[in-house]
């Protein structure tokens, strides 16, 4: 271990930040702005960076709050369009999936602030400028981590610009429940989405093909969805396993009986 310790990060069991953080954060943008979505506008990628950089960078990793992401953020910033915003909730890889391939759907990591940081690993030390490559706290070690307030910050940008018809996807045969309070989702972006600019909510609740079908539109913590939707007077519908979605999950099971189109 070359780097230096702070002392209290010798428990931290998180990945270390990702090898060549810099030159992978600068090429998403770059990416993302030139041929992914040239939409979102102009953007200084080298200067996002380090702005993103200064929030944690010569910094105690626990110690980020959401608000630090602020000015970040707010230089990311892009349009999401109408009816293209995307939830979910464990079910992160199957959402990514779909909208990949069917391209009309923007979820989080569709962004360019999602698309940056997407499956990467980041903290510095307070005691020295060096980004710790060793080790970071894992999710739950720390509250105010800076990955951890970095993905709620940025929940809150775009739970904000959701409009039109949104989606939301849930995981019907999680072991714990498809709707939980203490989610990102549930937590951040579903008490910031805005009864004004959203039409309708459609709740897609996927269970894994293989998996035990323990919770459907309905029922269980679902049901509890619904009625806090309800309350907050949004417009909603329920499908259990949408098929578009389904077929994704049938390629890894074709011989699956859900997957069979003439049963
Ligand atoms: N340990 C490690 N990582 C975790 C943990 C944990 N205990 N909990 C959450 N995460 C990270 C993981 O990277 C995981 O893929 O957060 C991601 C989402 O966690 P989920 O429980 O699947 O879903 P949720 O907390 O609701 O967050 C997803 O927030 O990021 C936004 O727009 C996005 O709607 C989506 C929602």
């Amino acid at each position: 271990y070359t780097g230096r310790y702070d002392g209290s990060n010798i428990a931290w069991t998180g990945r270390g930040t990702t090898a060549n953080l810099e030159e992978i954060v600068i090429g998403r943008c770059n990416d993302y702005i030139g041929l992914k979505n040239p939409a979102a506008g102009k953007k200084n990628c080298t200067l996002l960076w380090q702005t993103l950089k200064s929030v944690f960078a010569s910094k105690d990793p626990c110690k980020i709050t959401q608000d630090d992401y602020k000015p970040f953020l707010t230089m990311a910033e892009h349009d999401i369009p109408s009816g293209k915003s995307i939830f979910w909730s464990q079910t992160g890889e199957l959402t990514r999936q779909y909208a990949d391939i069917v391209k009309n759907v923007m979820p989080l990591e569709s962004t360019l602030t999602g698309y940056m940081m997407n499956g990467l690993n980041w903290c510095g030390q307070r005691s020295s400028s060096e980004l710790n490559y060793e080790v970071c706290p894992a999710w739950n070690e720390c509250e105010e981590n800076a990955a951890k307030s970095f993905w709620r910050s940025a929940s809150v940008v775009y739970a904000k610009k959701a409009s039109g018809e949104v989606k939301v996807v849930l995981n019907g045969s999680s072991q714990t429940r498809a709707f939980r309070t203490e989610s990102i989702f549930g937590s951040i972006e579903l008490g910031n989405l805005d009864t004004n600019r959203i039409s309708s909510i459609q709740l897609w609740i996927m269970d894994n093909l293989s998996g035990s079908d323990k919770e459907s539109c309905g029922v269980g913590s679902i049901a509890q969805l619904e009625i806090a939707l309800k309350h907050k007077g949004f417009k909603f519908s329920c499908i259990d396993n949408y098929r578009p979605v389904q077929l994704i999950q049938c390629i890894w099971m074709p011989e699956h009986k859900s997957c069979n189109i003439c049963p």
